[in-house]
């Protein structure tokens, strides 16, 4: 049962883009399993760079099939947009692509109430992408979701969107003074994605079913990280789905003990965008070289990603969180050239160290990280293949790492591109 999950092990954008991209080459399927378009997940290849924010990693492979699982919140607008860019790139998608019938739809009003929310009328900033992503699961939680099934049946449709329209009619423009367009306008439009898109929805519970039973190779593709998880993240600061693995299950409809391998994605540094505690961040000239050499903007809203030193602490609790089998290291390029890497293992919070990751925001917020240093390299590491050729400090760095985290690394990536590898276990 070659069955893998990839989940992000930090605040996001560890390259699990370009990871998943590179896996796919030897899977059948690729399957995305919550989050939406706030996800920015970059591929380069051929000298060419693609950003995909709600079709899986794999679609740059022919052949291979990419399943959007009822787990994901799909903007249709998002959708058809990235299908429009892809198609204009000569990708396939038909007969490849295929959207469950069970995932929520993220509506208009959603993105209005996610930025009003935002904008500061007394709610706790998170620092959202504003794609109304939590007012999008929160309504699939309170059972007032439109699901891509409704688009099916326009009667259907019809009641369930006139359910939510005098409701959130009334909370928005009481709330932020925004007046939705007319009932039949965001009919309408629904409408007409439905043309393009409908013919991509379907069961993808039974396909998994069916591509699990036949012995397919699958990797289920996480968004976001560990720590922008909505129950193991740092609450509130946080995205609105479960992003560690037990969400592939749940967002996939796979069962737990068809489940075979769970692989981790891990910078060699630590980002974070958006607001909320960040231990290990740096505001002085190392965090601005990181984000720097790093290019470290976000993909989907181009904001400075907040940089900082790798934290053990967050890595150790991903790895027991996920049941990370093996861990792919990124990004170990940006390290060069530094004379001292740091490595938190601790943080001290009024007189305690705490080694495992403690629940309040408050602590994290205000706690010391506890750092072990080690020599940098002066060499260029980028475009390194073979571990071997790596210089002795960065060699020595990862085997530390890869003690403290008690977990092998499979992959180490130096450079965006899918050549700049280092392969030292094949995925299955
Ligand atoms: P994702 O959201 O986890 O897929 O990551 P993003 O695509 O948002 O951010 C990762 C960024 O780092 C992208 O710009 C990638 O092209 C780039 N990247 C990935 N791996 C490496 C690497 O090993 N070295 C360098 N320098 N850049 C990398
Ligand atoms: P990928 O898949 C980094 C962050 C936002 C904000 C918080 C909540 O590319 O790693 P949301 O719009 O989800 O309600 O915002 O989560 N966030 C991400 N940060 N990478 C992402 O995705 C993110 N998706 C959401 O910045 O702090
Ligand atoms: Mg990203």
């Amino acid at each position: 049962m070659p069955v893998a999950v990839v989940v992000g092990m930090q605040w996001g954008d560890e390259g699990k883009g370009k990871i998943i991209d590179l896996l796919a080459e030897n899977v059948d399927v690729v399957a995305r399993y919550q989050g939406g378009h706030n996800a920015g997940h970059t591929i380069c290849f051929n000298e060419k760079q693609f950003v995909l924010h709600l079709i899986p990693s794999g679609i740059f492979h022919e052949n291979k099939l990419c399943v959007i699982g009822n787990g994901v919140v799909v903007d249709p607008l998002a959708l058809v947009e990235e299908m429009r860019q892809l198609e204009e790139a000569g990708i396939d998608l038909e007969g490849r692509l295929v959207i469950s019938d069970r995932a929520n739809i993220i509506m208009p009003y959603h993105g209005t109430s996610d930025k009003g929310r935002e904008s500061g009328s007394g709610f706790q900033k998170i620092g959202t992408t504003g794609r109304g992503i939590g007012p999008s699961y929160a309504d699939k939680i309170a059972r007032a979701g439109i699901r891509t099934c409704d688009l099916r049946d326009e009667t259907y449709l019809k009641e369930r969107l006139r359910a939510n329209y005098d409701e959130k009619q009334k909370i928005l423009k009481s709330l932020y003074g925004t007046e939705l367009p007319e009932f039949n306008c965001l009919l309408d439009e629904l409408m007409g994605y439905r043309e393009t898109i409908l013919k991509y929805i379907a069961d993808t519970h039974i396909l998994m079913r069916d591509q699990i039973a036949q012995g397919k190779n699958i990797l289920c593709e996480g968004a976001q990280g560990t720590m922008l998880d909505v129950d193991h993240g740092t609450y509130p600061f946080v995205t609105s789905s479960n992003s560690t693995a037990g969400g592939a299950c749940t967002g996939l409809g796979i069962p737990p003990t068809k489940v075979d391998r769970v692989l981790g994605v891990i910078k060699a540094y630590t980002t974070r965008v958006g607001e909320g505690p960040f231990p290990t961040e740096l505001s002085d000239a190392d965090g601005e070289r990181l984000g720097k050499v790093g290019h470290e903007f976000g993909a989907t809203t181009g904001r400075p990603r907040r940089c900082g030193w790798f934290d053990a602490v967050v890595a150790k609790y991903g790895v027991h969180l996920n049941g990370i089998d093996a861990l792919i290291l990124t990004k170990v390029d940006v390290l060069d050239g530094f004379k001292t890497i740091k490595v938190c293992t601790g943080y001290e919070y009024k007189g305690k160290t705490f080694l495992d990751m403690p629940a309040d925001a408050e602590v994290l917020e205000n706690c010391r990280p506890v750092y072990t240093g080690f020599d940098g390299w002066s060499e260029s590491t980028v475009g390194v293949k073979d571990f071997d050729r790596l210089p002795e400090n960065a060699r020595r760095y990862i085997n530390r790492l890869s003690e403290l985290l008690e977990t092998p690394f499979m992959m180490i990536s130096t450079g965006p591109d899918r050549e700049q590898t280092i392969q030292r276990e094949p995925l299955f």
